[in-house]
């Protein structure tokens, strides 16, 4: 898969981590930053995932800040953008299953590279429902045209 892959400061450590494991995986990753641990603006890296992702450059994102509850609030505000918050494998698996979600957000300052692994894996390795979940979605990406 195509993988844009982002953190701020806080998640680079674990950013890092998540790059060697996507490459060995066979997947072609695209590391958007940030490079170091001096402070930064983590939604400026949820905007460059996050259009990569919604203009189909990328086909999922992976962004890790100290939570991931950042990370996923400033995807989500970009048009197309479904991202979630996971640091257990299900959850991420039902986030694929049954809201085709297209992001992952993981919070580098609470699990390790070892935790994050089997998460990771299930959101890359499942693919969504579709069916009655489509219209779900459907309603959810229509939440967006309320607000023009
Ligand atoms: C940075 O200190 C921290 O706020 C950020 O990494 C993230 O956890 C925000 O949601």
């Amino acid at each position: 898969m195509r993988i844009h892959l982002g953190s701020d400061h806080a998640g680079f450590a674990l950013k890092e981590q998540v790059k060697t494991l996507l490459e060995e995986r066979g997947h072609d990753v695209t590391d958007v930053g940030t490079d170091g641990e001096e402070s930064v603006d983590y939604p400026d890296y949820a905007g460059i995932v996050g259009h990569a992702v919604a203009e189909g450059t990328a086909d999922v994102g992976v962004l890790v800040c100290g939570t991931g509850l950042g990370m996923a609030i400033a995807a989500n505000k970009v048009r197309g953008v479904r991202a979630v918050q996971a640091y257990d494998p299900e959850m991420a698996r039902m986030a694929r299953l049954h809201n085709d979600a297209n992001v992952l957000t993981l919070p580098g300052r609470h699990i390790s590279a070892e935790q994050a692994a089997p998460v990771i894996d299930a959101f890359l390795g499942t693919t969504f429902e579709g069916g009655r979940h489509q219209r779900r979605v459907d309603k959810i990406e229509a939440l967006a045209d309320d607000d023009e």
